[in-house]
């Protein structure tokens, strides 16, 4: 009821009146639940990114702050450590908009980090214009979907090494509650307007709208973390959506300056906003499952309206679309 009234589920007094609900599984993680795991944080240079690679720090992970600046990642870096001391955060500098320096990026990190417990899908942004990528994908498809796609894809050798090692009795977090590897994509609650839009995922047609290019591609997010949930099941990997709800974070006073000023004191903390994700990382296992779509700790319907259900035809051709656009090889070079 909450969720469908929006601003009562969204803002900070959703989160406020369902915390007093939260104990069992969806009590907060013990402290130590992330000791041993090691973490990638995307979009870690502001909000969200900032809050959720402190809140996983403060469980004992190790985070490998992603940012796109390294400068930014430096001032976070200090920012996490300053806020856990004794955490040992280190930043990794990579555009996820760009495939050839996520391909780039996930090479790298795979010859570093043999073992990755959680990758954390932040990293976002709301243009005002049509913009594309250099190599020719719409920005927010780009950063929001193949970006994400191929990262996760490259990276499943060390999730997958994770998954098994942990299944297998092995793994040296001994005290964290989970016993496999995750993957979050963080969506929004704005997906809720669109449907899938496997027709034209690059939005060439029709005016351009920021808004609903962010809200499409949050969409996309949604089914993805589906079909990433399908592809990995059985392999100690499970994939999970989820949305923060309305936090004031950069991100929200920037792109939507009006909206952040009449919701203004009802905007969640980036704590309050990075909580499920926080959660996700650490609750167990058997809490979580994998696949489904998550706000303040409980999973979600991924459909209110009837006209944004897609067919599994239409899930089929999107899963393609995204193999296609987002290749494992440079196609220059492969
Ligand atoms: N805040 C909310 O109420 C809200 C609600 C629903 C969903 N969300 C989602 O939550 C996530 C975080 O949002 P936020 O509110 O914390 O926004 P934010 O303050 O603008 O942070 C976005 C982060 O994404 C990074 N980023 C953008 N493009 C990137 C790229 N190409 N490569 C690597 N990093 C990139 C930014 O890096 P730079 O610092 O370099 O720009 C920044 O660290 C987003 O996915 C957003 O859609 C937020």
């Amino acid at each position: 009821m909450l969720d469908r009234g929006i601003v009562g589920g969204y803002t900070k007094l959703g989160y406020l009146s369902r915390r007093p609900g939260w104990t069992g599984d969806r009590a907060d993680p013990p402290a130590g639940a992330l000791h041993g795991r090691t973490a990638l944080v995307t979009g870690a240079s502001s909000g969200l990114g900032e809050a959720t690679a402190i809140g996983l720090a403060r469980l004992g992970a190790r985070v490998h702050l992603l940012v796109r600046d390294a400068d930014k990642g430096e001032q976070i870096r200090r920012r996490v450590t300053g806020a856990v001391p004794g955490a040992a955060p280190r930043v990794e500098v990579c555009d996820v908009g760009e495939l050839a320096d996520v391909r780039r990026f996930a090479s790298d990190l795979l010859a570093r980090v043999p073992e990755l417990h959680l990758l954390v899908h932040n990293a976002g942004l709301l243009p005002d214009q049509r913009r594309e990528t250099s190599e020719g994908n719409e920005l927010t498809l780009a950063v929001h979907v193949l970006g994400p796609h191929l990262l996760t894809a490259l990276l499943r050798p060390a999730l997958a090494a994770a998954g098994n090692a942990a299944l297998a009795g092995r793994s040296n977090g001994a005290t964290h509650a989970g016993g496999d590897s995750r993957v979050l994509f963080v969506s929004s609650g704005g997906m809720y307007a669109q449907p899938l839009k496997d027709d034209d995922p690059q939005y060439r047609e029709g005016r351009y709208n920021g808004t609903a290019a962010y809200a499409r591609t949050k969409r996309m997010q949604v089914a993805l973390a589906g079909e990433w949930a399908r592809e990995l099941a059985g392999t100690g990997i499970s994939v999970h959506a989820l949305h923060p709800g309305w936090a004031a974070t950069p991100g929200i006073t920037g792109s939507l300056p009006g909206f952040a000023r009449v919701v203004g004191p009802l905007l969640r903390t980036p704590e309050q906003g990075a909580d499920t994700a926080v959660w996700l990382a650490g609750a167990p296992a058997r809490a979580i499952g994998t696949g489904q779509f998550w706000h303040d700790r409980a999973p979600r319907p991924a459909h209110y309206f009837p006209h944004t259900r897609e067919t599994p035809a239409q899930r089929a051709r999107f899963w393609a679309q995204v193999q296609r656009l987002a290749p494992r090889h440079d196609p220059a070079t492969a």
